[in-house]
């Protein structure tokens, strides 16, 4: 095998054993005419593994997305098999009746931004987990398919450095085609995960017909704050209505950016378009920039610390009973994440469909 490998110094190796059992034993025709010590030979390669490992280690520490991308060599789950499952729905439940109602009283059109090359990954595991319970929901993206609920963004730029026109593009269109038809617009990426129902509920306590957005509010560049990109953000059809026919046609709102979500909440502040409350009365949030153990576990990245607008807690506090999203969910643990919510059922408790004071109705006051 390493019969021709040279190393330095005067060890001749002429060995044709396979590399492991040359070193087994030391006889045999290998010319040690080393002085050093056998194991400085390698202490190059051995210092270089160990600062591999090293760096290694603190990335993996560092992202989140770095531990899932190593762990998808080890857990290959079949995604589309489970998709086709859910389909199949055989959960039993005790009574719908207050989330169909409210599917019926609250309408929401639910737009994820997406790319054409994620058609057959994250969109099927979308389309067949939260994405059924939206009223209507658009895959904005560049692509030659056509279909129903996809709308092509091919006339902007296809890059993360222009998302910002991606989104006005879709809002514009969703303005121009939807806006009676609809109560709230979700805007979504296809990495978050949407619970509908909790959605509705929190915006049960909002005005449709007063501008507002939710979502999960960061404190950074403007004196309103903005809603994280990731997390999602809701915005009421008079909002809309207000952005687009406003802000959109004046300078200093931008036409175009990477940071969706900084650009979006310049305009809608520049429309007077507010933040809404959205965490709950025991000011648990609802909306959540990463995974739901992050959150809990409190290793979200550090620099939530500094654009949290509500300060950030962990464990028991992190999250609402009635959370509404999460991000960085990719496909096998949004299954996952279906499958705990959905498809399992605590026996013999339920819980209420009249709750009045879950959440409060009110803007957020810009801090001054
Ligand atoms: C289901 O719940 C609703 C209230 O949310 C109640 O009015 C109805 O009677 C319940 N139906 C059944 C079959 O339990
Ligand atoms: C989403 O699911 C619906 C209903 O099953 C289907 O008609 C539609 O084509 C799917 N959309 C995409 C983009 O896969």
């Amino acid at each position: 095998m390493l019969a021709n490998m040279r190393y330095r110094g005067r060890l001749c190796l002429k060995y044709h054993r396979p590399f492991w059992k040359l070193y087994l034993k030391y006889r045999g025709r290998l010319c040690m005419k080393y002085h050093r010590p056998f194991w400085k030979l390698y202490l190059k390669y051995l210092c270089a593994a160990c600062v591999i490992s090293f760096i290694s280690m603190f990335c993996v520490t560092l992202s989140e997305d770095l531990v899932d991308w190593f762990s998808s060599f080890h857990t290959k789950i079949d995604v589309n098999r489970i998709v086709q499952e859910f389909q199949k729905d055989k959960t039993i439940y005790e009574n719908t009746t207050g989330a169909d109602e409210m599917f019926k009283k609250i309408r929401i059109l639910c737009l994820v931004i997406t790319t054409s090359g994620h058609l057959n990954k994250q969109i099927p595991v979308v389309n067949a987990t939260w994405g059924t319970r939206c009223n209507k929901i658009l895959y904005v993206m560049c692509t030659d398919k056509k279909q129903p609920d996809i709308l092509n963004s091919c006339d902007v730029k296809e890059s993360k450095s222009h998302l910002t026109r991606k989104v006005r593009f879709m809002l514009r269109y969703v303005y121009l085609h939807y806006l009676n038809d609809y109560d709230w617009i979700l805007k979504a990426d296809d990495d978050t995960y949407v619970i509908m129902e909790n959605l509705r509920f929190l915006l049960s306590f909002h005005n449709r017909d007063l501008p507002g957005y939710l979502g999960y509010h960061f404190n950074m560049h403007l004196k309103q704050g903005y809603m994280s990109g990731g997390a999602g953000y809701v915005i009421s059809r008079s909002g809309l209505k207000k952005v687009i026919e406003g802000a959109f046609k004046e300078n200093g709102c931008p036409p175009d950016g990477k940071d969706e979500d900084l650009d979006i909440g310049k305009c809608l502040q520049m429309a007077g378009v507010p933040p809404l409350v959205s965490y709950d009365k025991y000011g648990r949030e609802t909306f959540h920039t990463d995974k739901v153990w992050q959150h809990f576990y409190g290793t979200v990245p550090q620099y939530l610390k500094k654009y949290s607008w509500n300060g950030l807690n962990d464990g028991g506090g992190c999250c609402s009973q009635f959370s509404v999203t999460f991000h960085h969910v990719n496909p096998q643990t949004m299954l996952l994440m279906h499958q705990m919510l959905y498809r399992t059922s605590v026996y013999g408790r339920q819980t209420p469909t009249d709750i009045t004071d879950m959440f409060h109705i009110a803007k957020v006051l810009p801090v001054l």
